[in-house]
């Protein structure tokens, strides 16, 4: 099952990312393969795991040893062997930023071919992008299972979300299915916002609350897995029973 997780600047993308990774864990449904697609990466600090390289070193190392008579897919398996990071429950790889100004192509490129040759090894696969979604084309990343949507709750947030609806329909990426999440919730939610969501079918959608002990572990750079706030986790739990494990992937 492959999902990803898009949404505005600062809206939760990351923080969302790492708790299903823990989540999807505590039902025993590793080993998941985790993509950090957003070239401003940060998910191995909620992850609590260093890094050694990005997919964008690789198209960098295919570059200069082009030359060299090994074949591209094995310059390939054996750099992916340098870039991924293996732990107990899941794997980890980080797209990174392309040279230069731009194109992402040639990453993208690679992370096709990734896709193509390995993620049948993993039962889940998991995004964190970005609002522009530069990464997630038909392309590279076929069918997504899952798009989660992540706004907060404001309306100019949402609407950077339905652009990225648009933008999800423009690539001609094949998306499943839909979810909407509203996250860092104080309270209930204005019937303005109600009536956004409804008027624009940003359908089905939830809600996260605000938690201050989350923006703290976050802050302090600790991992998601020592974050215990009870009310949050619940919610958490049930977004992912109802909408992940419900349908499939994996054991
Ligand atoms: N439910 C929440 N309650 C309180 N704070 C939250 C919540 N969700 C996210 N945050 C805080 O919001 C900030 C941004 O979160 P995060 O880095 O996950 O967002 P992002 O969408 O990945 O951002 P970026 O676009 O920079 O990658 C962090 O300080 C995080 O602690
Ligand atoms: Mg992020």
């Amino acid at each position: 099952m492959k999902i990803a997780i898009a949404g505005k600047g600062g809206v939760g993308k990351t923080i969302i990312s790492a708790l299903l990774v823990r989540e999807l864990i505590e039902h025993g449904k590793g080993p998941i393969l985790v993509i950090d697609a957003d070239p401003n990466a940060n998910l191995n600090i909620p992850l609590g795991i260093d890094y050694n390289g990005t997919i964008a070193d690789i198209v960098e190392e295919l570059k200069t040893r082009a030359r060299s008579g090994i074949s591209k897919v094995d310059i390939l398996k054996m750099e992916f062997q340098n870039i991924i990071t293996e732990e107990e429950n899941f794997d980890f790889l980080v797209m990174g930023a392309p040279e230069g100004p731009g194109c992402y192509c040639a990453v993208n490129d690679i992370l096709r071919e990734i896709l193509n040759q390995f993620s049948r090894n993993y039962p889940y696969v998991i995004f964190d992008a970005e609002a522009g979604l530069e990464h997630l084309s038909r392309k590279t990343a076929g069918e997504l299972d899952l798009l989660i949507l992540v706004s907060e709750p404001s309306l100019s947030s949402l609407h950077t979300l339905l652009r990225a609806k648009n933008i999800a329909d423009k690539t001609g990426l094949t998306v499943k299915e839909f979810l909407h999440i509203i996250n860092k919730v104080r309270g209930e939610l204005s019937p303005d916002i109600l009536d956004f969501m409804f008027k624009n079918q940003l359908l089905p959608f939830l809600t996260l609350p605000f938690s201050e002990n989350l923006l703290e572990v976050y802050e302090r750079g600790e991992n998601i897995f020592e974050f215990w706030d009870g009310n949050f986790l619940k919610k958490f739990a049930i977004i992912v029973k109802e909408k992940i494990l419900k349908n499939g992937g994996g054991k």
